[in-house]
């Protein structure tokens, strides 16, 4: 087990009816909130209502910046930069899933920042500063809610890069896992399949192999995403289920599952992000398709050990292709795509898309080489 430093500081406020306390919460931060949302789903399931009644209780003003796209885009971020600073915003509130937080994130940082937001995404500046940032989460699936990272699409180019550093973290967080219950099932199963994907990154690229806490936390957390969406898929209004969901998804990547391990990296979604830049495909979407692929991968590079250790303690299964295999069925009965033929992504364009990642594995400083990627993406074909 490897030294680590493990810090966060984000505020989590989690059940029924919680919605509401993110009004004293933002009040301590400032008084003018740009306020940030999606497509619209926050209208239909009563969060609007709840979130802007508590703004106005507690004195908050709010400027709404909405329309923020699933794989949130560039040009929508330099709007909402625009937005806030023309309005003398001093924080921003997010509601919504991962797309919409990251985006509030990238605002953030790109208000108080002097130059173009895009710096911070490949790597031509630190985020130093952000706005004080508050969320309210209505679809478990990215841990933003919780961590530091934020992910956008630089429409132009055809670039999905993140964004990190700690004035990213949240101050605080609403979990109310009703929130939840309003999801089409494809976004249920897109939620599970990150979350899946963010716990099995680090665990299978470890080099340190003897941190049993850590394996023992990823086991755990992925028994609860699986058992949790096997009782959602059943009864979308199975609240515990939808509790234990969202409190997993956070848990997979709030820097907890991975502390001890070293040399990890995230090759699936350095993959996937070009699948998304390309295909503006969703990211839960893209992972299904990729990962079966890359654990073929990986289990013919790095050999069974790990995959029979997760597969005994997961799935419940003996050997490494059984344990793949139990992935693939997982994801498949969840409902996501596993092959980009499903996709219908043409096997003819895999090296556009191997080319394309090229650009994140190069700012994610990885080894992988384009014809590995090729490699990888022939085994979804
Ligand atoms: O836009 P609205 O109308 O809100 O609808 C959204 C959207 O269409 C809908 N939705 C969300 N909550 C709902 C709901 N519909 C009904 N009821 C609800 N309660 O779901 C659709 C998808 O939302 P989105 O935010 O795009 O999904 P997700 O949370 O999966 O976020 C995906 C984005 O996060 C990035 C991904 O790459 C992708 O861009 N990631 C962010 C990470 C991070 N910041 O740490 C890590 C991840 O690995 C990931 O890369
Ligand atoms: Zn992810």
């Amino acid at each position: 087990m490897q030294n680590f430093t493990f810090a966060n500081p984000v505020k989590i406020i989690f059940g029924k009816g919680t919605v509401s306390r993110l009004g004293p919460e933002a009040a301590k931060a400032g008084r003018k909130a740009l306020l940030v949302y999606g497509g619209g789903s926050i209208k239909k399931n009563g969060v609007y209502e709840a979130l802007t009644a508590a703004l106005k209780q507690n004195g908050v003003a709010f400027v709404e910046h909405a329309g923020v796209k699933p794989n949130p885009v560039l040009s929508h971020a330099r709007e909402g930069i625009k937005k806030a600073r023309e309005n003398g915003c001093d924080l921003v509130v997010a509601a919504g899933g991962g797309s919409v937080i990251d985006e509030s994130k990238a605002i953030a940082a790109g208000v108080k920042y002097g130059g173009e937001v895009w710096d911070f995404f490949c790597g031509k500046a630190d985020i130093k500063e952000a706005l004080p940032l508050f969320t309210v989460l209505t679809l478990p699936a990215t841990g933003s809610e919780m961590n530091n990272g934020c992910v956008v699409t630089n429409e132009e180019k055809k670039q999905k890069y993140s964004a990190h550093g700690a004035a990213l973290f949240p101050k605080a967080s609403i979990m109310d896992p009703e929130t939840t219950m309003s999801l089409p099932r494809t976004q249920v199963a897109n939620g599970a399949v990150d979350s899946i994907a963010h716990l099995i990154e680090s665990y299978f690229t470890t080099s340190d192999r003897d941190v049993t806490v850590t394996d023992e936390i990823v086991h755990a957390l992925a028994r609860s995403v699986i058992a949790s969406t096997d009782r959602i898929l059943k009864d979308p209004s199975d609240y515990s289920a939808r509790a234990s969901m969202m409190w997993s998804a956070t848990l997979a990547l709030n820097g907890l599952a991975g502390c001890g391990y070293s040399g990890t990296s995230f090759p699936n979604h350095v993959i996937e992000h070009s699948l998304s830049a390309l295909y503006d495909i969703a990211h839960g979407a893209g992972l299904a398709i990729v990962m079966p692929a890359w654990f073929k991968y990986h289990l013919e590079k790095s050999g069974p050990e790990r995959f029979e250790k997760f597969g005994a303690a997961v799935f419940g299964v003996k050997g490494a292709e059984a344990a793949i295999k139990a992935f693939e069925d997982f994801f498949r009965k969840a409902g996501a795509p596993v092959r980009l033929s499903e996709a219908h992504i043409p096997a003819a364009d895999i090296p556009r898309i191997a080319e394309n990642a090229m650009g994140l594995i190069t700012m994610w400083g990885m080894s992988l080489k384009q014809a590995e990627v090729e490699e990888i993406l022939k085994r979804a074909a």
